[in-house]
């Protein structure tokens, strides 16, 4: 098969005899980069997969077992927008860029580097994980993720292929350069670099990282540069199901954790072999503190060059009056801060919104089990590493505390060694069909109307 008649695409890659080249001379370092750095240990077995063949609505994902390697891995944008409009900044109202204009093509190669360099950097930081699997069900829905972070990084070195030449070339090899926690040439964000080690960080990462993912994407999905937004408006309709992957999983923990207390009357769920609300809690101030952090400084001119750009806007741009935003400002950190300066607050705020809809999600379960417990989002100011907030410690609550009071009271708010230990200690893998690890529930469906009992992953005898 000839390497277009592989890749699945809507961009007529069987005429474009440039990017055809660019892809031939990059597919074999991808394909190198996923054995090297994909889930370690399944590469030989069949996985019920999803894999996306066009880009109907409802159509496009195709379901069935494939090895790994063997996926087809391909190019796709969402369909055009007739007389698509420029929809915020300086440009407001013109029409939108199909080629890169020149003076912004510097500020759109590191918008989309940045970006493609989170889509390989999970699927490193996860690379181990399918191996304390808690469920056939689970390791399929972890390899689905990694394929399409896969597909991702596609979308991304797509553009770069076509659009921004030999510089495109170069950060493209780059993208498969770089390795996630290393010390030498390590992802350009910080929470990509921070390892995956067990299933619990897999579900709270997949719930606030991957949605910070899918804010990024929202905000460039209204870019101006044509491309950009149709390929990203595709990258959200896998987006969502990672989402799920997330959301679902810490709501099964949750549940398991209710009902043990429930059966046994014993609150320390640990001792029943399960994971305790408060150890859940400590979870989630780790991975929203450190997904806040993604988002930049709260007075950013980068985000305002962005948008002044048209590059990046807000999410749901349409549904702003003032599309200009040069006038008014936005309460950051207690000050009043031009509109435009304030971007990346506008987005961390839309993301928070939606953070809140995941915990009172998981607080339902809680409360159908009557136990007198709520799960919360800790306050903007913990634990920042980026922006306004980072030269001081704050407890879950936002109050201020002394580096002192913070040394002595960090293990109440955050994993400490011994969380970490117990929870590793839990990951033995299930890898028959229709089990389940005791510390999670069963989820109430399976994928594509299979049932939980099905063999979602073919173990190579
Ligand atoms: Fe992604
Ligand atoms: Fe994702």
């Amino acid at each position: 098969m000839s390497l277009y008649e592989r890749i699945p695409n809507n961009v007529d890659l069987s005429t474009d005899k440039r990017l055809l080249r660019a892809l031939e001379h990059w597919l074999p370092n991808y394909m190198q980069w996923w054995s090297d750095m994909g889930p370690e240990g399944f590469q030989a077995d069949d996985v019920y997969l999803r894999t996306a063949v066009s880009v109907e609505a409802g159509g496009w994902a195709h379901f069935d077992y494939v090895k790994m390697p063997d996926y087809r891995w391909g190019i796709f944008l969402a369909p055009p927008e007739h007389d698509r409009r420029v929809g915020f900044g300086d440009h407001f109202g013109s029409p939108v860029w199909q080629e890169v204009p020149g003076e912004y093509r510097n500020m759109l190669r590191r918008l989309i580097v940045t970006q493609g360099d989170t889509e390989p950097a999970s699927v490193e930081q996860q690379r181990l994980l399918g191996q304390s699997a808690p469920s056939l069900y689970d390791l399929r829905n972890l390899f689905q993720v990694n394929v399409e972070e896969g597909r991702h990084l596609w979308a991304m070195v797509y553009l770069l292929h076509s659009y921004f030449g030999r510089d495109g070339r170069e950060e493209s090899e780059e993208l498969l350069e770089r390795r996630s926690g290393s010390s030498d040439k390590p992802r350009i964000l910080e929470a990509f670099n921070e390892p995956i080690e067990d299933w619990l960080s897999f579900y709270m990462f997949t719930t606030f990282t991957d949605r910070d993912g899918k804010y990024q994407l929202l905000a460039l999905a209204e870019s101006g540069f044509d491309p950009l937004s149709r390929t990203t408006r595709f990258m959200l309709t896998e987006e969502a199901h990672h989402m799920f992957v997330g959301e679902s999983g810490v709501r099964r923990v949750v549940r398991r954790a209710c009902e043990i207390m429930r059966e046994t009357g014993d609150d320390d769920v640990r001792r029943q072999g399960a994971i305790d609300l408060p150890t859940i809690q400590k979870y989630i101030n780790l991975w929203f503190s450190l997904s806040l952090d993604l988002f930049g400084g709260e007075v950013s001119s980068n985000a305002a060059s962005f948008f002044s750009a048209g590059m990046k806007g807000r999410v749901q741009e349409p549904k702003y009056a003032d599309h200009l935003a040069l006038e008014g400002s936005y309460p950051v950190a207690g000050e009043e801060i031009p509109l435009r300066n304030a971007m990346n607050e506008v987005l961390r705020d839309s993301y928070i919104e939606d953070c809140e809809k995941c915990l009172e999600r998981w607080n339902r379960v809680i409360t159908e089990h009557e136990i007198p417990y709520r799960l919360r989002l800790p306050d903007r100011r913990f634990h920042r590493h980026i922006g306004a907030y980072a030269a001081h410690r704050f407890d879950p609550a936002g109050h201020r505390l002394t580096a002192e009071q913070w040394n002595e009271r960090r293990d109440e708010f955050l994993p400490a060694a011994k969380d970490f230990a117990y929870i590793r200690n839990l990951n033995t893998p299930v890898m028959e069909v229709g089990k389940i690890a005791h510390w999670i529930s069963k989820p109430t469906t399976g994928i594509h109307g299979m049932p939980f009992e099905f063999e979602y992953v073919r173990r190579e005898q």
